[in-house]
């Protein structure tokens, strides 16, 4: 059996907060939208992938927004460095806050969305690493400074290689 990942449902609170940081800032959009039954919430689908109705939905249902979720993230891997910046500037034109942290096989940006679901965004490196690993990473630096250092960074932490190796590896497993 092998099984592919689709989609996350999340409940939310505020449709207009939620809808436009998942559109403007991340660049979603709306596939369809409606109520789940006769009366009841909104659940809202949306995608970037015209091979999947969604991957995201938001079912408006939420009672109280804290401060925390029993959601600890999703992730969103971009194919290249570009992409990974352009997520930057776009939270750095909201005045988004976010973590820059990489996990050596990764160089990933942490943040929240307006309702403190957690969100990560990354780009992957050459190398794989035994996990779990976290360093913060300097957002300002261009793709080639970001591969020396991570090289530099996790070059002898337990597991390092080209990820090739690592492909290889995973499919040898029983
Ligand atoms: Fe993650």
């Amino acid at each position: 059996m092998k099984l592919d990942w689709s989609h996350t449902v999340i409940n939310i609170k505020d449709s207009e907060k939620i809808l436009d940081f998942y559109t403007n800032t991340l660049s979603f959009k709306i596939s369809d939208r409606g109520p789940i039954i006769e009366n009841g919430p909104e659940i809202i689908f949306m995608s970037q992938d015209p091979n999947e109705h969604h991957q995201l939905a938001f079912v408006v249902s939420r009672e109280e927004v804290g401060t925390q979720t029993s959601l600890n993230h999703i992730s969103f891997r971009v194919g290249t460095f570009d992409e990974l910046k352009k997520v930057k500037e776009r939270l750095d034109s909201i005045n988004h806050d976010y973590l820059p942290l990489c996990h050596g096989n990764a160089l990933s940006f942490y943040f929240s969305d307006p309702e403190q679901n957690g969100i990560e965004v990354f780009t992957d490196t050459p190398w794989d690493v035994d996990q779990p690993q976290g360093v913060p990473w300097d957002p300002d630096l261009d793709e080639q400074s970001a591969l020396e250092w991570v090289e530099q960074a996790f070059i002898d932490e337990p597991g390092f290689v080209k990820r090739e190796k690592s492909i290889k590896e995973f499919v040898n497993r029983k």
